[in-house]
């Protein structure tokens, strides 16, 4: 089949390459001329697994290519995908549509064979109506057009596998016709079984916001959690895993630590919440409103037992930060938790030292005030204390025995819960977790002389 992809980010240029690499002849279309450029010559513009090599081999094989003009991608596509950003509306919690619209806008009136055009964006309920709207109203009399929306669940660090062999296919369409050529697109997929879901427009892109505002949830959830480990000195990544062996449970996005960020989770609970408020029914999620909260508290604690753990002022102090992306195997610092807590620190008259495997061109571009090194050893000379803030597999292989002699005080943070604690403390190393007890954790040997309690036989 012939498609095109308008919009080419870090979903745009996976989904080309990937539906170039099943066997489709692709269109990628971008504003961005030299963002295209790059593209074409099978190369891409950010990081991202396994990505360069399916993106050369569509271009290789001439069933990729890459344009700037959208009458193009009207005159050559059967179905249209649309990829372009849904970023959060300045000044309101809302998604900013503008991006999506200009697509239909644009590509409408250029319209002269029959064709599908399909969101995958992350827009709020009710869009795909809409546009149908607008389609209609700007496609030449006669174009034989309709619009379906068909969420992408990709995660960053792993969208090409994402892509290639997704749990679920979501197909919101209106016809019976949209729904054979989304099963068409699809074909090796579902020969392959992946679970194909048609169902109605509104429903499939209820499907993707409600999925991000569980996904959210669980992390705040764990957070609170750790939040209370810490009052009560229990441990958070225990009770994660024992939680998690219930399969109604689960153990995924239990990890607790400084919680979530990227261009996806922060703005999408909140753009759902504007909208449920819209249609009346805003009660509804409020409680996502909790869980956006309970989110960036993580931030403000980490900063706080950061500064406790260099004696409650960071004036002078050098900090030495790792991780800067918003997660690991990406560059993207986007609504990133671990430069917002490098950021604060820095605010609070610390000198900062940062480095990141993938992030470091990113991070200046939006946090130019620190310094930016390229190895962990760079990061952690002279340092007072070190924040491990993105969990990075190569800071797992870190020898802190090594770190220990770079440091000026070998103190570190793990906001991430996701290095070998006893390791690095046998290697003398001052250790603090989110919602894990500083050792030794032994039973309390002055406990208190016992407390008698009238037994109630109440429940709870
Ligand atoms: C997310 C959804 O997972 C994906 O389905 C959707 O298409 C886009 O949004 P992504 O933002 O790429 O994907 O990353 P994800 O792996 O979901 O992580 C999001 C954030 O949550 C990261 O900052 C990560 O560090 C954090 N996280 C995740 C936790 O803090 N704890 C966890 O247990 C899991």
């Amino acid at each position: 089949m012939r498609l095109t992809v308008i919009g080419t980010g870090y979903l745009g240029a996976v989904h080309a390459a990937c539906m170039a690499d099943i066997g489709h002849e692709v269109l990628g279309v971008d504003v961005d001329a030299h963002r295209v450029a790059m593209l074409g010559e099978g190369r891409t513009p950010f990081y991202e697994p396994g990505l360069q090599e399916t993106l050369a081999q569509g271009v290789g094989s001439g069933r990729l290519r890459f344009t700037t003009s959208l009458r193009e991608a009207a005159e050559f596509g059967d179905v249209h995908f649309i990829c372009v950003g849904t970023p959060q509306k300045e000044g309101s919690h809302a998604a900013d549509l503008r991006y999506v619209d200009a697509v239909v806008d644009e590509l409408a009136p250029h319209l002269r064979r029959p064709c599908l055009i399909v969101g995958k964006s992350t827009v709020p309920a009710g869009t795909t109506s809409r546009l149908d709207v607008r389609l209609e109203a700007l496609a030449p009399e006669g174009a034989d057009a309709e619009v379906a929306w068909n969420p992408e669940f990709l995660r960053e660090g792993h969208a090409v596998e994402d892509t290639l062999r997704p749990e679920r296919i979501v197909a919101g369409v209106s016809s019976p016709r949209a729904d054979a050529v989304l099963r068409e697109v699809y074909a090796p997929m579902l020969q392959a079984g992946v679970h194909y879901i048609s169902t109605d427009p509104t429903t499939a892109e209820l499907v993707k916001v409600a999925a991000n505002s569980f996904l959210a949830t669980k992390i705040s959830f764990i957070n609170a959690m750790a939040e209370v480990c810490d009052a009560v000195g229990a441990d958070v990544s225990t009770l994660s895993e024992a939680l998690g062996h219930d399969p109604r449970i689960g153990r995924a996005f239990l990890s607790a630590g400084l919680g979530f960020g990227g261009g996806c989770l922060p703005k999408d609970i909140r753009a759902f919440m504007a909208r449920a408020g819209e249609l009346g029914v805003g009660d509804s999620v409020a409680f996502l409103r909790e869980v956006d909260e309970i989110n960036g508290r993580q931030r403000h604690r980490t900063v706080g037992i950061a500064r406790n753990m260099v004696g409650g002022d960071f004036a002078g102090r050098r900090i030495a930060v790792l991780g800067a992306t918003f997660k690991p195997d990406s560059d993207d610092v986007r609504d990133s938790p671990a430069l917002a807590v490098a950021a604060a620190v820095h605010r609070e008259g610390a000198a900062v030292r940062l480095y990141d495997p993938q992030g470091i061109e990113n991070a200046r571009s939006v946090l130019p005030q620190i310094e930016y090194v390229h190895d962990v050893a760079k990061a952690c000379e002279g340092a007072e204390l070190v924040l491990h803030l993105t969990e990075w597999a190569e800071f797992r292989r870190i020898d802190p025995a090594v770190l220990a002699a770079a440091a000026s005080e070998p103190r570190i943070l793990d906001a991430r819960n996701a290095l070998d604690a006893p390791l690095w403390r046998s290697a003398g190393w001052t250790v603090r977790a989110l919602g894990r007890p500083a050792p030794p954790a032994l039973p309390n040997q002055q406990a208190t002389a016992p407390v008698a309690v009238a037994y109630s036989s109440e429940l709870g």
